[in-house]
């Protein structure tokens, strides 16, 4: 089932509200543009028209401690989907950005809603993804057009929506499948497109800050830093960034 509004407040929140209704595995909800996008750290996802903001609702067969790791198979199908589509060559943010030469084209959201099971709780995933596709620079808030690009920069033509929602739902739906049997090829394949790799970074936390180098992705999703002493620290749920940002 796909759902698609001109305009809501956000996809995620629709979603979760037609998981509590029962809604299958594989419901798509797409907006041509939100008032309320949802990113992370509670941050509002500028949502213009003109891009591709929609939320897919998985069951996916995994440990709910795995669940980190549909962010990162997220990542990676919108990564060969720009690639294989357009012959773009995007670089990942861990855990969740899309950049292309340097600024973020994407953000993905993932969202677990967690039911008690026989066997323990399972969580359905709500994974949220919005691109800058056939907006411009110029269609975003002044503070932020430093900071993204849109595909259309790079074409400079406008693609069809339907197409690339369609190509990025199966990619994730794909990528996300291979997490089971596959996991470590994914994360190999996670690691050589990401951006922070052997860069000075900053982690923040709460009120806590701590800089280092980009060592990569665990095999949990949690990204290794180095500090300058040598003492290596695994990360999860803060920002990341690259010092110089
Ligand atoms: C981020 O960059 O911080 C994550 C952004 C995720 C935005 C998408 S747009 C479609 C879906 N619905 C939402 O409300 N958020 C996600």
């Amino acid at each position: 089932m796909i759902l698609h509004y001109d305009h809501i407040d956000s996809t995620n929140r629709v979603a979760k509200d037609l998981i509590a209704e029962g809604t299958p595995s594989g419901t798509i909800v797409r907006a041509a543009a939100q008032s309320a996008g949802k990113g992370q750290y509670g941050r509002v996802f500028e949502s213009p028209q003109g891009g591709l903001y929609f939320s897919l609702v998985l069951e996916p067969d995994l440990p709910l401690d795995q669940s980190p790791l549909i962010t990162l198979a997220t990542g990676l199908a919108c990564l060969r989907v720009l690639e294989g589509q357009f012959s773009l060559s995007p670089l990942i943010k861990w855990p969740n950005d899309i950049y292309l030469a340097g600024k973020k084209v994407a953000g993905i959201l993932c969202e677990n809603v967690i039911k008690p099971g026989l066997d323990g709780p399972t969580a359905t995933v709500i994974v949220g993804v919005g691109m800058n596709a056939n907006n411009q620079v110029s269609d975003f808030a002044d503070e932020i057009q430093p900071l993204i690009t849109t595909l259309f920069e790079h074409l400079h033509h406008r693609i069809d929506l339907d197409v690339l929602l369609a190509d990025l739902t199966r990619a994730i739906v794909g990528q996300v499948t291979r997490l089971k049997h596959e996991r470590a090829i994914v994360l190999t394949e996670w690691q050589q497109a990401d951006l922070l790799m052997g860069r000075s970074v900053v982690y923040l936390h709460d009120s806590r800050s701590l800089t280092g180098t980009g060592l990569g992705v665990t095999a949990q999703g949690t990204y290794r830093i180095r500090e300058d002493s040598g003492l290596e620290h695994q990360v999860i749920g803060g920002q990341l960034r690259l010092s110089s940002a």
